[in-house]
Protein backbone atom coordinates (compact mmCIF):
# COMPACT_ATOMS: atom_id res chain seq x y z
CA UNK A 1 0.00 0.00 0.00
CA UNK A 2 1.12 3.55 -1.14
CA UNK A 3 1.93 6.49 2.17
CA UNK A 4 -0.28 8.06 0.02
CA UNK A 5 -3.83 5.85 0.69
CA UNK A 6 -3.70 6.15 4.20
CA UNK A 7 -7.47 5.46 5.06
CA UNK A 8 -8.98 3.86 2.01
CA UNK A 9 -11.75 3.04 3.84
CA UNK A 10 -12.95 6.16 5.05
CA UNK A 11 -13.07 8.06 1.48
CA UNK A 12 -17.10 7.00 1.54
CA UNK A 13 -17.32 9.49 4.65
CA UNK A 14 -18.91 12.88 3.80
CA UNK A 15 -19.41 14.03 7.32
CA UNK A 16 -15.99 15.63 8.84
CA UNK A 17 -16.98 14.96 12.52
CA UNK A 18 -17.83 11.62 11.26
CA UNK A 19 -14.78 10.81 9.80
CA UNK A 20 -13.03 11.99 12.09
CA UNK A 21 -14.26 10.33 14.93
CA UNK A 22 -13.65 7.30 13.19
CA UNK A 23 -10.17 7.68 12.66
CA UNK A 24 -9.99 8.79 16.45
CA UNK A 25 -11.18 4.58 17.00
CA UNK A 26 -8.62 3.72 14.29
CA UNK A 27 -5.84 5.25 16.13
CA UNK A 28 -7.51 3.74 18.91
CA UNK A 29 -7.03 0.00 17.12
CA UNK A 30 -3.21 0.72 16.14
CA UNK A 31 -2.41 1.39 19.67
CA UNK A 32 -3.65 -1.87 20.41
CA UNK A 33 -2.02 -3.79 17.31
CA UNK A 34 0.97 -2.71 18.25
CA UNK A 35 1.02 -3.60 22.04
CA UNK A 36 -0.32 -6.88 21.15
CA UNK A 37 2.08 -7.78 18.60
CA UNK A 38 4.36 -10.17 19.35
CA UNK A 39 6.91 -10.84 17.03
CA UNK A 40 9.41 -7.65 16.16
CA UNK A 41 8.75 -7.48 12.43
CA UNK A 42 4.45 -7.27 13.41
CA UNK A 43 5.60 -4.57 16.01
CA UNK A 44 7.21 -2.59 13.75
CA UNK A 45 5.04 -2.69 10.96
CA UNK A 46 2.32 -1.64 12.94
CA UNK A 47 4.09 1.25 14.69
CA UNK A 48 4.45 2.42 11.38
CA UNK A 49 1.12 2.50 10.51
CA UNK A 50 0.16 3.93 13.99
CA UNK A 51 2.86 6.74 13.43
CA UNK A 52 1.46 7.79 9.61
CA UNK A 53 -1.69 7.00 11.00
CA UNK A 54 -1.67 10.03 13.70
CA UNK A 55 0.81 12.26 11.43
CA UNK A 56 -1.32 12.43 8.60
CA UNK A 57 -4.59 13.13 10.76
CA UNK A 58 -3.23 15.74 13.13
CA UNK A 59 -1.89 17.47 9.96
CA UNK A 60 -5.37 17.53 8.52
CA UNK A 61 -6.65 18.74 11.45
CA UNK A 62 -4.37 21.92 11.50
CA UNK A 63 -4.78 22.58 8.01
CA UNK A 64 -8.59 22.20 7.66
CA UNK A 65 -10.43 22.01 10.81
CA UNK A 66 -8.75 23.74 13.33
CA UNK A 67 -8.79 27.01 11.54
CA UNK A 68 -12.79 26.42 10.70
CA UNK A 69 -13.13 26.15 14.41
CA UNK A 70 -11.66 28.46 15.48
CA UNK A 71 -14.29 31.01 13.38
CA UNK A 72 -17.43 29.54 14.54
CA UNK A 73 -17.07 27.49 17.67
CA UNK A 74 -17.84 29.66 20.89
CA UNK A 75 -14.53 30.63 22.57
CA UNK A 76 -12.66 29.19 19.48
CA UNK A 77 -9.66 30.38 20.32
CA UNK A 78 -9.34 29.39 23.50
CA UNK A 79 -10.62 25.59 22.47
CA UNK A 80 -8.08 25.12 19.56
CA UNK A 81 -5.50 27.00 21.44
CA UNK A 82 -5.53 24.18 23.43
CA UNK A 83 -5.53 21.42 20.85
CA UNK A 84 -2.98 23.13 19.27
CA UNK A 85 -1.07 22.69 22.44
CA UNK A 86 -1.94 18.96 22.86
CA UNK A 87 -1.39 18.04 19.21
CA UNK A 88 2.41 19.59 19.67
CA UNK A 89 2.92 17.57 22.81
CA UNK A 90 1.90 14.49 20.78
CA UNK A 91 3.92 14.85 17.77
CA UNK A 92 6.85 15.83 19.95
CA UNK A 93 6.16 12.29 21.86
CA UNK A 94 5.23 10.07 18.88
CA UNK A 95 8.67 11.52 17.42
CA UNK A 96 11.29 10.38 20.11
CA UNK A 97 8.79 7.21 20.15
CA UNK A 98 9.79 6.54 16.50
CA UNK A 99 13.50 7.73 17.13
CA UNK A 100 13.61 5.16 19.89
CA UNK A 101 12.52 2.32 17.64
CA UNK A 102 10.18 -0.69 18.40
CA UNK A 103 12.87 -3.14 19.87
CA UNK A 104 14.21 -0.40 22.21
CA UNK A 105 13.66 -2.01 26.36
CA UNK A 106 11.87 1.31 27.04
CA UNK A 107 9.69 1.63 24.06
CA UNK A 108 6.58 -0.44 25.53
CA UNK A 109 6.33 2.42 28.22
CA UNK A 110 6.65 5.07 26.27
CA UNK A 111 3.96 3.40 24.19
CA UNK A 112 1.37 3.41 26.99
CA UNK A 113 2.57 7.50 27.92
CA UNK A 114 1.51 8.29 24.07
CA UNK A 115 -1.36 6.04 24.05
CA UNK A 116 -2.88 8.38 27.35
CA UNK A 117 -1.76 11.32 26.04
CA UNK A 118 -3.93 10.72 22.59
CA UNK A 119 -6.74 9.31 24.14
CA UNK A 120 -7.16 13.15 26.11
CA UNK A 121 -6.41 14.49 23.08
CA UNK A 122 -9.22 12.75 20.89
CA UNK A 123 -11.57 12.73 23.79
CA UNK A 124 -11.29 16.78 24.18
CA UNK A 125 -11.80 17.29 21.06
CA UNK A 126 -14.58 15.67 20.61
CA UNK A 127 -15.97 16.82 23.03
CA UNK A 128 -15.30 20.58 23.32
CA UNK A 129 -14.45 20.97 19.32
CA UNK A 130 -16.26 18.76 17.21
CA UNK A 131 -19.66 18.92 19.34
CA UNK A 132 -19.91 22.25 18.81
CA UNK A 133 -18.43 22.12 15.29
CA UNK A 134 -21.68 19.77 14.58
CA UNK A 135 -24.02 21.85 16.52
CA UNK A 136 -22.92 25.40 14.61
CA UNK A 137 -22.10 24.39 11.00
CA UNK A 138 -24.34 23.23 7.78
CA UNK A 139 -24.39 19.67 6.35
CA UNK A 140 -22.86 21.65 3.38
CA UNK A 141 -20.12 22.91 5.38
CA UNK A 142 -19.22 19.71 7.11
CA UNK A 143 -19.31 17.91 3.45
CA UNK A 144 -16.72 20.42 2.21
CA UNK A 145 -14.31 20.00 5.40
CA UNK A 146 -14.44 15.80 4.93
CA UNK A 147 -13.33 16.90 1.22
CA UNK A 148 -10.46 19.07 2.76
CA UNK A 149 -9.08 16.63 5.42
CA UNK A 150 -9.23 14.42 2.87
CA UNK A 151 -7.07 16.36 0.45
CA UNK A 152 -5.08 16.92 3.05
CA UNK A 153 -4.11 13.62 4.70
CA UNK A 154 -2.93 12.62 0.96
CA UNK A 155 -0.63 15.31 1.05
CA UNK A 156 0.59 15.66 4.39
CA UNK A 157 4.19 14.71 5.48
CA UNK A 158 3.93 10.95 7.06
CA UNK A 159 5.99 11.91 9.90
CA UNK A 160 5.30 13.63 12.47
CA UNK A 161 7.46 17.04 12.60
CA UNK A 162 6.25 18.58 16.22
CA UNK A 163 5.97 22.66 16.07
CA UNK A 164 4.49 22.70 12.61
CA UNK A 165 1.26 23.34 13.98
CA UNK A 166 0.42 25.61 11.33
CA UNK A 167 1.00 25.55 7.79
CA UNK A 168 2.98 28.89 8.12
CA UNK A 169 4.90 27.03 10.17
CA UNK A 170 5.24 24.51 8.00
CA UNK A 171 6.87 26.53 5.36
CA UNK A 172 10.09 26.76 7.50
CA UNK A 173 10.58 23.00 8.92
CA UNK A 174 8.49 20.83 5.98
CA UNK A 175 7.67 20.89 2.80
CA UNK A 176 9.02 23.33 -0.19
CA UNK A 177 6.52 26.46 -0.01
CA UNK A 178 5.63 25.30 -3.75
CA UNK A 179 4.60 21.86 -1.88
CA UNK A 180 2.83 24.21 0.62
CA UNK A 181 0.86 26.00 -1.83
CA UNK A 182 -0.16 23.01 -3.89
CA UNK A 183 -1.65 21.32 -0.68
CA UNK A 184 -3.50 24.96 -0.37
CA UNK A 185 -5.02 24.80 -3.73
CA UNK A 186 -5.79 20.71 -4.11
CA UNK A 187 -7.46 21.56 -0.30
CA UNK A 188 -8.96 24.25 -1.62
CA UNK A 189 -10.52 22.60 -4.58
CA UNK A 190 -11.70 19.59 -3.45
CA UNK A 191 -13.39 21.71 -0.25
CA UNK A 192 -15.07 24.27 -3.45
CA UNK A 193 -16.15 21.23 -5.24
CA UNK A 194 -18.32 19.86 -2.24
CA UNK A 195 -19.96 22.82 -1.62
CA UNK A 196 -20.50 24.77 -5.59
FE1 LIG B 1 -5.98 16.43 16.90
FE1 LIG C 1 -8.27 14.22 16.04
Amino acid sequence: MSDRQTVPELMGENDVVDLLVRQHAMIRDLFDEVEESLTGSRRADAFERLVRMLAVHETAEEEVVHPYARLKIEDGDEVVDDRLAEEREVKQMLADLEKLGTDHPGFSGHLQMLRAAVLAHTRAEERYEFAQLRARTSVAERRAMAAGVKAAEALAPTHPHPGTESVVMNLLFGPSLAIVDRTRDVIRQAMRGQVG
